[in-house]
């Protein structure tokens, strides 16, 4: 497997692979990689020739107050799990190959980038359009990769790729789980065991939603409040945002529909996750 930390080494690899006719995969994560992300390798691999996984910590999709020093980075261990599912290239360069000085262009999705985590979590989401911008045009992929998990990611990244006419095509991967329901995600490492066992009420949320539905209820503020009410029942949890939207549009949806996305976030003590799940 090889590991590619300079942009311009990037673009000739990918140059040479895509002129030998092999079809490109591509998988953008932060590291700190666990089943949910190899999922997607896995995804990559079936369909594609040459599998390009990257490992960047982005800073620009961090607030000041967030965690991007103290995010989970696990670079040899990435290394080992990526070369045991088939990945040709790891492409992970530093802050200053990225971002330059004097680097100041952006690429920013209107409106939709404040929903949903845009709403708490400012600047967000036009980081991570800039990176995975910067990403398409360093590794040049047929198919790129992303999961479900981040629902509202997927959304930005389907319009930035449709508005710019960015030529890929986006697959996504259902979310992965631990045994007992919890999402996977890099940051369920930063949870002590007892915030463990409480971070399953974001689950226990979605789960209410979704059996109300299933049982007939269909006005949306009382889908809502219900969801909410399970998520101030656990003490430990303080609520960000739990919404039934549009999951192309992430609007909030007036009337029940099918394919409508449940999306919930919270803290658990320091921690925010995430979670969702699309209505029958
Ligand atoms: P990261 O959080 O490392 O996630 C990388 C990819 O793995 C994303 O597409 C994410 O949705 C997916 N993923 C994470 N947990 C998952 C789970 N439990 N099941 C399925 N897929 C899961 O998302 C990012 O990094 C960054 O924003 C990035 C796109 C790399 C830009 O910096």
């Amino acid at each position: 497997m090889k590991i590619i930390r300079i942009p311009e080494d990037m673009q000739q690899f990918s140059r040479e692979t895509r002129r030998s006719g092999k079809r490109l995969g591509f998988v953008p994560t932060m590291g700190a990689l666990h089943a949910g992300h190899l999922s997607l390798v896995k995804m990559a691999r079936e369909r594609s020739d040459c599998v390009v996984v990257s490992i960047f910590v982005n800073p620009l999709q961090f607030g000041p107050t967030e965690d991007f020093s103290k995010y989970p980075r696990t670079f040899e261990r990435d290394c080992q799990l990526l070369e045991a599912e088939g990945v040709d290239t790891v492409f992970a360069p530093t802050v200053e190959m990225m971002y330059p000085l004097g680097a100041t262009t952006t690429v920013e999705v209107a409106e939709i980038s404040d929903r949903l985590d845009g709403v708490s979590r400012p600047g967000h989401f036009k980081g991570v359009t800039t990176v995975v911008s910067k990403l398409f045009n360093i590794v040049g992929p047929d198919f790129a990769f992303f999961g479900q998990k981040d629902a509202a990611q997927v959304a930005i990244l389907r319009r930035m790729v449709r508005d710019l006419n960015v030529d890929l095509q986006i697959v996504v991967g259902p979310i992965v789980r631990e045994a007992d329901g919890l999402a996977m995600s890099s940051r369920n490492a930063y949870l002590s065991p007892e915030e463990r066992k409480q971070a399953l009420v974001l689950q226990r949320a979605l789960a209410r939603v979704q059996f109300l539905v299933g049982r007939g209820e269909s006005d949306v503020k009382s889908l809502i409040d219900a969801g909410k009410q399970v998520v101030a029942e656990e003490p430990a949890a303080k609520l960000d945002y739990l919404e039934i939207v549009d999951p192309d549009t992430l609007e909030p949806v007036s009337a029940l529909s099918s394919g409508a996305l449940v999306a919930v976030a919270a803290w658990i003590g320091a921690t925010r996750l995430i979670d969702n799940v699309l209505l029958p």
